[in-house]
């Protein structure tokens, strides 16, 4: 409603060969495509493990309502409103010469930065399915240093980075509806199946499901830190793709009429759901063979990948399938706010 009565002033300045959204669904899902990334499957549990569990996961719900949220509504206001990329939002919505600019310019340059090591980790993921189709046999130390190996050697990542920034370019020259809003139509679906299969199979066939639960949502306060704080307060703002410019661009391609706080209430909650169920199914597998959940930035591509040669591709593939959609939806996202 204060967008309608507000636009009034700027609505005759506005650029009109701009994209914009199909429907309000593909919208939802291009922006949960964003949040939802490596962010919820590779980082979200293992902080969770180095930071002890539930009361971690307590306060980052916590800082997803308190700050999170409403973040993410401004950050959707003020791309809607200017019709424009961060830098001309910026421009757009401040009188001339103001310093706060440098706000649009300064998020351009974090989805830069990020997309760098974003598409490498991303990378290792594409290099991981292929791993997990050949099948992951030998000793612990054999497998974990197959990843001791791909990190080790620049020609191997650079080869999978370039071939993630490749898929992540090919979406994006497609445009807004041909290309990030329809692939994020057939890949968060998708991703969304696999992770269902995925927690029901951690919680139904493993032995491990309740205790998953328990460190999960039984918070035990003793074991929280200044340091968690913070941390869950940073993550936050990384799953929720805020404060570069993604929602800012993202949210300059909805159309005026839409319902923004309801449509980044949904996409909040699917994000925070995501990594709740991604969690859930790391935890199940990892207290199923008596591991402890603190090994850190390693626990997917090290100690995974030893609980995976039992229990085979079946389980393996679809989970580093799984992660790669993840990171192509928020990949294109980073990607876009460069390009726009
Ligand atoms: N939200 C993404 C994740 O959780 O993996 C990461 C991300 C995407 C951060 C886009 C920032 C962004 F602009």
């Amino acid at each position: 409603m204060a967008n309608e009565m507000g636009d009034k002033g700027i609505k005759g300045r506005l650029s009109t060969n701009r994209g914009t959204w199909t429907t309000r669904f593909g919208f939802i899902l291009a922006a949960a495509g964003s949040a939802v990334g490596l962010g919820n499957i590779w980082k979200f549990p293992y902080i969770t493990g180095v930071y002890g569990g539930g009361a971690f996961v307590l306060v980052y719900l916590g800082c997803v309502v308190i700050v999170g949220l409403p973040l993410m509504i401004a950050e959707f206001m003020i791309g809607r409103r200017a019709q424009e990329n961060p830098v001309g939002a910026f421009q757009r919505l401040h009188r001339d010469g103001s310093p706060w600019q440098l706000v649009g310019w300064l998020g351009v340059a974090s989805g830069f930065i990020i997309l760098s090591f974003y598409s490498v980790i991303a990378g290792w993921a594409l290099a991981y399915i292929g791993k997990s189709i050949i099948g992951f046999a030998g000793t612990a130390e054999q497998i974990q240093g197959q990843f001791i190996d791909l990190v080790g050697s620049p020609g191997k990542s650079v080869f999978w980075h370039t071939v993630f920034m490749a898929l992540c370019i090919g979406i994006v020259i497609g445009g807004i509806q041909r290309g990030i809003e329809r692939w994020s139509r057939i890949l968060m679906p998708s991703l969304l199946v696999i992770l269902l299969a995925l927690m029901v199979y951690g919680l139904f066939y493993t032995h491990g499901g309740m205790q998953a639960l328990n460190f999960m949502f039984k918070p035990d306060f003793s074991k929280l830190s200044a340091e968690a704080v913070l941390s869950a307060l940073g993550h936050a703002f990384f799953t929720l793709s805020l404060g570069m410019g993604a929602m800012i661009t993202y949210g300059s391609y909805m159309r005026r009429e839409a319902n923004l706080v309801r449509d980044a209430v949904t996409i909040s909650v699917l994000d925070t759901l995501i990594a709740l169920l991604a969690g859930v199914a790391i935890f199940s597998l990892v207290f199923h063979f008596g591991l402890e959940p603190d090994k850190g930035p390693g626990l997917i591509f090290m100690t995974l990948p030893v609980l995976f040669a039992q229990t085979g591709p079946i389980v393996s593939v679809p989970f580093f399938v799984l992660l790669t959609f993840a990171a192509i939806t928020s990949g294109i996202s980073l990607l876009e706010v460069v390009v726009s």
